[in-house]
C-alpha cells in the first residue's frame, strides 16, 4: 500500500486561491510521480472565514489542523476587511493559527536563482550566489506581548521574550546552521532594549552547544544595511518576531521578487508552510501572480514535515529548469524571458517538469 499524508489546505485571500491552486497541481504530479497519495483538507481563514462565518479562525479550522500532516497555505487580507476591529481583521486570524499551531519557528530561505541574477535591484555580483536562512521566531515579541491597547492619544504595544523562548527558536538556528555553512547571526537591539540584552545573553549561551557553529550578533539596523551592501556574508540568520519579518521582506527582493520565497513554520506539531508574500489584492483574479513561492512552500512541506526528499528535489529542479528555459510571470519577466506565461501555465510547466525525472 502507498503511504499516505493528509495535507491541510487554506486557500485564503486575494490571490491565495490561485497560487495554492498550481501548489497542488505540482503536488498532484510529483505524489503520482514518487507513489504515495496526498489527501487534501480545506479549511478557512481570514477574509474568506469571515465571509463565510463572521471570524477569521473559525473553531473548525484550529480542531481541523490538528488532523493534517502538514498544512499548506496561500495568503490573507485585502482591502475589503481593513476596516474592521483588530480582533476581527484577517492578519489577527493567522496569528492565532500560527500561535494555536505552535509554529515558533519560521524558516525563510533567500537564494537567488542565477537564471535570475539580474532581476534583482541589486547589481548582479552583490546578489548571485547569495543562499541564506533567516529563522524567525514567530509567536512571541510585540506581536503577541501583553499587555498592548489603542487608546485615544496614546496606544501601546508590549515586547517580550523569555528564556525558554529564545532557547527554544535559538536551537532551530543552530541546528540548521550544522547542516550549512555553520554561521548564525543573531539580530537584535541590544544596544537599547532589554529584551534584546536577553535574547543575545541566551543566544550566547546556547551558542556553546554548538562549538562548530561561529556566532556572531548584528543590531538591526546595520544587519538592514548589510543585507543590501553584502548579503553574501550570511547563511543563518536569527532573529525574532518583528525584525524577522522586517529583514525577510528585504531579503525577499535579493531574489528578484518577493514572489519567489517560500518559508517553512515549525514548531511544536503539524507545520505550517506558506509563501512569504501577502495576498496582492490588486492583481488577484488576474491569473497573473507568481506561484512559485507557493510551489516552493510545498516542496519544504514535502521535505520538512514529510520527509520526503526525493519528491522535494523534483520540485526545486522543476523550478530551476523551468526558470533556465526562460518562462516568467509578469514579475520577473523583465529579465531573461523566453516566455512570459500566466499562473496557470507556470503551475502545468512546473507539474510536467516535476513528474519527469
Ligand atoms: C508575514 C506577514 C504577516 C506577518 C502578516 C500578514 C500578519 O507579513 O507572514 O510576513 O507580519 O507575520
Ligand atoms: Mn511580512
Amino acid at each position: 500500500m502507498s503511504r499516505s499524508y493528509t495535507i491541510g489546505i487554506i486557500k485564503g485571500d486575494g490571490i491565495g486561491p490561485e497560487i495554492v491552486d498550481e501548489a497542488i497541481k505540482v503536488l498532484d504530479a510529483v505524489s503520482v510521480a514518487e507513489g504515495f497519495d496526498l489527501d487534501y483538507k480545506e479549511m478557512l481563514l481570514g477574509g474568506a472565514a469571515i465571509d463565510a462565518t463572521g471570524v477569521p479562525l473559525p473553531e473548525e479550522t484550529i480542531a481541523g489542523v490538528k488532523e493534517c500532516d502538514a498544512v499548506l497555505f496561500g495568503a490573507i487580507g485585502g482591502p475589503k476587511w481593513d476596516k474592521l476591529e483588530r480582533h476581527l481583521r484577517p492578519e489577527t486570524g493567522l496569528l492565532g493559527l500560527r500561535k494555536a499551531m505552535g509554529t515558533f519557528a519560521n524558516l525563510r530561505p533567500a537564494t537567488v536563482y542565477d537564471e535570475l541574477a539580474n532581476a534583482s535591484t541589486l547589481k548582479p555580483d552583490v546578489v548571485r550566489g547569495v543562499d541564506l536562512m533567516v529563522v524567525r521566531e514567530l509567536t512571541g515579541g510585540i506581536y503577541f506581548g501583553e499587555p498592548r491597547e489603542l487608546l485615544k492619544d496614546r496606544a501601546y504595544n508590549t515586547m517580550v521574550y523569555t528564556k525558554g523562548e529564545i532557547e527554544r527558536i535559538a536551537r532551530v538556528a543552530f541546528d540548521i546552521a550544522m547542516k550549512r555553512s555553520k554561521k548564525v547571526c543573531s539580530v537584535d537591539k541590544a544596544n537599547v532594549l532589554e529584551v534584546s540584552q536577553l535574547w543575545r545573553d541566551t543566544v550566547t549561551l546556547i551558542a556553546k552547544d554548538y562549538p562548530e557553529v561561529a556566532l556572531s550578533h548584528m543590531y538591526v539596523d546595520n544587519a538592514a544595511m548589510q543585507l543590501v551592501r553584502d548579503p553574501k556574508q550570511f547563511d543563518v540568520i536569527l532573529t525574532g518576531n518583528i525584525f524577522g519579518d522586517i529583514l525577510s521582506d528585504i531579503a525577499s527582493m535579493l531574489s528578484g521578487s518577493i514572489g519567489l520565497l517560500p518559508s517553512a513554520s515549525t514548531g511544536e506539531g503539524v507545520g505550517l508552510f506558506e509563501p512569504i508574500h501577502g495576498s496582492a489584492p490588486d492583481i488577484a483574479g488576474q491569473g497573473i501572480a507568481n506561484p512559485l513561492a507557493t510551489i516552493s512552500s510545498a516542496g519544504m512541506m514535502l521535505r520538512y514535515a514529510l520527509g520526503l526528499d526525493n519528491a522535494a528535489n523534483r520540485i526545486d529542479n522543476a523550478i530551476k529548469r523551468a526558470l533556465r528555459e526562460g518562462y516568467r510571470t509578469g514579475d520577473i519577466g523583465a529579465y531573461d524571458a523566453k516566455e512570459i506565461v500566466s499562473c496557470s501555465q507556470m503551475g502545468d510547466i512546473i507539474a510536467n517538469y516535476a513528474s519527469r525525472k
